[in-house]
């Protein structure tokens, strides 16, 4: 295979998020699967990226999307077989793409074997020692053990369905179809690194770790009183997230790569702020990367950005390790439609037909001009699948269409992540506009997916997907993941930096930028961007000089 050599290579790679239900539908059910990967194999290695992620395609019974798994070892038959994989597999490779598979090591599906197990085993077993039964308080143990809330909505907290007279209670952090796991216990440890082999023997080249903040929680799991601790904006060091602990799970894994040949990459999942904390998960001896979630939380906002670069390569580098650059994934709102509300940097959950609509135009101009923007930065950068499409988060689904856990369990006062999820629009023409052969869908489309379809940009100068592969390839001749930024300018109208002879600048202000004299355009966000040898707003241009 051809991509054995060790390389560091995730310090400049470009990651390509494959969310399997969505991408592409071999067999018609209307979900998507490793056989519709494999038949747009051919599409992602032109695009010019250099990994793919694969969210979970595991035996599951899709309470989460696959985030519940109930057989690490194995392929859900929703998405194909073992062989299936294996044949994918060989097949990334034989192209020189990479290929890291999701790890979900704080919780099981309910379903899971052991889970099961735990339900019917005594309190106090070592059946549920593998999970966080507590027995309730009140006088009859009807009360939860503590206040923790799930992140989806509601209490962290299930009364097991086991008979008892007083049942013990089990902790979930998110639905209570994902119980978690108790990481203090050697048992979970010694499988979790035997699940890690078992994927590291098929020749996958990483693992990006769900929930990586998670997996330890305080002892005595005392209360806390922070809703949602996970996802607030600073600091979030609650009982249940980011202890310290935490990171001799990581040491032990880092070994488990060790004894593998190839550059193999842990991935940190991990909500943790400040971000000197989030550093602490790459540094040498644990994890490769982390995503730098801060692009979804600070919008498009010059000065948030910048502090946010600053801040990212500074703490990276301290610890030695690449920065990664993320603007969408399958938990937050598409960035062309984010960057298309009235206030471009709010972070809503999820955007129903009730709420504000984006401005479509507006937002994919400036999803353009962001992605230029963050393509040329040094580091890592990840790619949502469908985003080198423009496509927008879904605005108008219908609830009744609605399956994630977040908009249940809050009575719907989250609208959720559906809207992102949406399957990709291949065949402008075709039932599914291409994703399915029957026309089913898991999820109904938009019909703003025609315009955007991919056979209605391949080839198309100025059509977003041209615009992807020509920052990529540029990216990639000028090395620029492997380069250093230097800032040329910044303030509430513009940045600019350099990097290895490109200069970059990006318009958010409201007037024409005139180029410096000389500038010759390398590449631009959009066809009219420069026009009179000044920058029209929202678009970014890289040019050298
Ligand atoms: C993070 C995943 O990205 C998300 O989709 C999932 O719901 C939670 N972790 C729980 O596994």
């Amino acid at each position: 295979m051809g991509v054995a050599e060790p390389t560091d290579w995730w310090r400049d790679a470009v990651i390509y998020q494959i969310y399997p239900r969505s991408f592409a539908d071999s067999d018609g059910d209307g979900i998507g699967d490793l056989r519709g990967v494999a038949g747009h194999l051919g599409y992602l290695s032109e695009l010019g990226i250099d990994a793919l992620w694969f969210s979970p395609f595991y035996v599951s019974p899709q309470a989460d999307a696959g985030y519940d798994v109930a057989d690490y070892r194995d392929i859900d038959p929703l998405f194909g077989t073992l062989a299936d994989f294996d044949a994918l597999l060989a097949n990334a490779h034989g192209r020189g793409l990479r290929v890291i598979v999701d790890l979900v090591p704080n919780h099981t599906s309910k379903e899971h074997a052991w889970f099961r197990e735990a339900v019917a085993a005594e309190p106090g077993s070592a059946a549920r020692e593998r999970y966080l039964f507590r027995d309730g308080l009140g006088r009859h143990g009807e009360l939860a053990p503590n206040n923790w809330t799930s992140v989806f909505g509601g209490s962290a907290w299930t009364q097991v369905d086991d008979g008892r007279e007083a049942p013990q209670w089990y902790l979930h952090l998110f639905d209570p179809a994902q119980p978690d796991l108790n990481w203090r216990n050697p048992e979970v440890i010694a499988e979790f690194k035997d699940i890690l082999r078992f994927w590291l023997d098929r020749g996958v080249d990483g693992f990006r770790i769900d929930v990586a903040h998670g997996l330890v929680k305080q002892a005595g799991l005392p209360d806390w009183h922070i809703k949602s601790a996970e996802l607030e904006g600073g600091g979030n060091r609650g009982p249940m997230w980011d202890q310290d602990d935490v990171h001799d799970i990581y040491r032990g894994w880092n070994a488990v790569l060790a004894e593998y040949a190839g550059d193999r990459i842990l991935v940190a999942e991990a909500w943790v702020a400040p971000a000197e904390r989030l550093s602490r998960y790459v540094r040498s001896d644990e994890m490769q990367q982390a995503f730098n979630f801060d692009f979804m939380t600070v919008g498009w906002d010059p000065v948030g950005m910048k502090e946010s670069i600053d801040r990212a390569l500074t703490t990276n580098a301290a610890v030695g390790a690449t920065t990664t650059w993320v603007l969408s994934n399958h938990d937050v709102v598409r960035h062309a439609s984010r960057f298309g509300l009235k206030d471009a940097t709010s972070w809503p959950r999820g955007i129903g037909a009730h709420e504000e609509q984006p401005d479509a135009a507006l937002g994919l101009s400036r999803a353009r001009a962001a992605t230029l923007f963050v393509l040329a930065l040094p580091g890592s950068a990840y790619i949502y699948e469908g985003e080198e499409l423009g496509l927008p988060e879904h605005t108008t689904l219908p609830d009744d269409v609605r399956q994630d856990p977040s908009f249940a369990r809050t009575g719907g006062a989250e609208t959720g992540r559906d809207g992102a999820r949406v399957p990709i629009p291949w065949v402008a023409d075709a039932p599914a506009y291409g994703f399915s052969p029957t026309g089913a869908t898991w999820l109904p489309q938009p019909p703003a997916f025609a315009a955007l379809a991919a056979d209605r940009q391949e080839g198309v100068e100025g059509s977003t997907l041209e615009l992807y592969r020509a920052a990529l390839r540029l990216r990639r001749e000028h090395g620029l993941g492997r380069g250093a930024l230097e800032w040329t300018g910044a303030d509430a109208a513009h940045l600019s930096f350099a990097n290895r002879g490109v200069r970059v600048l990006t318009n958010f202000g409201a007037r024409p930028l005139p180029l410096p004299v000389g500038a010759r355009i390398l590449l631009a966000s959009e066809p009219d961007a420069v026009v009179d040898g000044a920058l029209a707003p929202d678009r970014t241009v890289w040019f050298a000089q």
